[in-house]
């Protein structure tokens, strides 16, 4: 049986992508393997944070999870934070990856933007970060979001370099599991953008802790083309707006978008906007319903992330030792 590692960054409103693209992933991979599921808050920090927004978002996003079904008795739920051993293993690795092969990274390209000079060190480190999260537990099995393969690659290779480099067979190469489906969830605004929490329009997605109503409205408002539901998803193929909307449906619908065309093939946008309303509201919206609930009692979010830190901890600590045994250092 594998091992799952996830991590996601605990900054702003989690939102339907987030939720379609990844959580409810993790939450299903549950029955079938062994998971830890990370709020990656060193990562958050490789880009300006505010210090008392970071800790809030932190307890979010935990509720986020377990409303969304992870069950943290069962999966290990923590923030990066309070094991140190990711940090750790993150200067070993540092000291094993090259600077070439960062180079190479399109995330810290578009991140730093034209300003690489005034990019943290972080942000450039960051995908080493990651590395050592997934490692530090051994890990088999990385679901991700599309965006994210390259660094899985280079997880891979970093693990290969440790074990060439100390003649060891000690790291196991990670598979990013990449969910089908409706991975990618594009804005409601404009279908040729991904759902982004750093889109300044709240209307261009639909939050986890939106009512009911503020999940209808942003629907009904949500940007068409003048012709009719498609027929076939060829048909859908140059139509991003459409085609979003129907895998939206679809995704939440836990079907085919072939079954969904087959639904509403003809109708207005009118109507098939309602339908996925009503869906949206009664399969998200009790989510989001139990989230702000769980937010409601940050003591208890706390003492689930302390927990999920313990369990998180007893896991890594052997695993880093033992690399820094690999490696040498000199032990008390
Ligand atoms: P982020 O919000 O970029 O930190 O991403 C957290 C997780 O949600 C990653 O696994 C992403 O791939 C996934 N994700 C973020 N936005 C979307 C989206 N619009 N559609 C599908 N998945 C997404
Ligand atoms: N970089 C990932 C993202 O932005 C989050 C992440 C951090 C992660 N560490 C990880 C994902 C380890 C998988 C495994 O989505």
């Amino acid at each position: 049986m594998g091992l799952i590692f996830s991590g996601v960054q605990p900054t702003g409103n989690l939102h339907l992508g987030n939720y379609l693209g990844a959580i409810r992933n993790w939450a299903r991979l549950q029955g079938e393997f062994e998971c830890i599921y990370c709020l990656v808050d060193l990562h958050a920090i490789t880009v300006p944070q505010d210090p008392a927004e970071l800790t809030r978002s932190t307890r979010e996003a935990a509720a986020g999870l377990i409303a969304s079904g992870i069950d943290p008795e069962g999966s290990v739920v923590f923030n990066q934070s309070q094991v140190p051993q990711h940090a750790e293993l993150t200067w070993i690795f540092n000291c094993i990856a090259r600077l070439g092969w960062l180079n190479r990274m399109t995330q810290f390209k578009e991140k730093a933007g034209k300003h690489r000079e005034n990019a943290t060190v972080g942000l450039y480190d960051y995908p080493i970060l990651m590395a050592a999260d997934i490692l530090a537990y051994k890990a088999t099995h990385v679901p991700v979001g599309e965006d994210q393969k390259q660094h899985l690659e280079l997880s891979r290779d970093i693990a290969q370099a440790f074990n060439s480099m100390f003649e060891v067979d000690f790291f196991p190469l990670p598979e990013p599991q990449i969910f089908g489906g409706a991975t990618r969830v594009m804005s409601l605004r404009d279908g040729s953008k991904k759902m982004s929490k750093s889109e300044p329009s709240d209307f261009s997605r639909i939050n986890m802790t939106d009512e009911a109503d503020a999940i209808a409205q942003k629907i009904r408002k949500a940007k068409t083309d003048p012709l009719p539901l498609p027929e076939t998803v060829a048909e859908m193929e140059e139509r991003p707006e459409a085609r979003n909307l129907i895998g939206i449906y679809a995704a939440l619908a836990d079907e085919e978008p072939e079954a969904t065309l087959t639904r509403f093939a003809g109708k207005g946008f009118g109507d098939f906007k309602s339908e996925l309303a009503d869906l949206a509201v009664s399969t998200f919206g009790p989510i989001g319903s139990e989230m702000k609930r769980l937010m409601d009692e940050p003591d208890e979010i706390d003492a689930v992330l302390r927990r999920g830190a313990e369990r998180a901890r007893a896991m890594a600590e052997p695993v880093v030792r033992e690399a820094q045994d690999i490696v040498g250092f000199l032990r008390p």
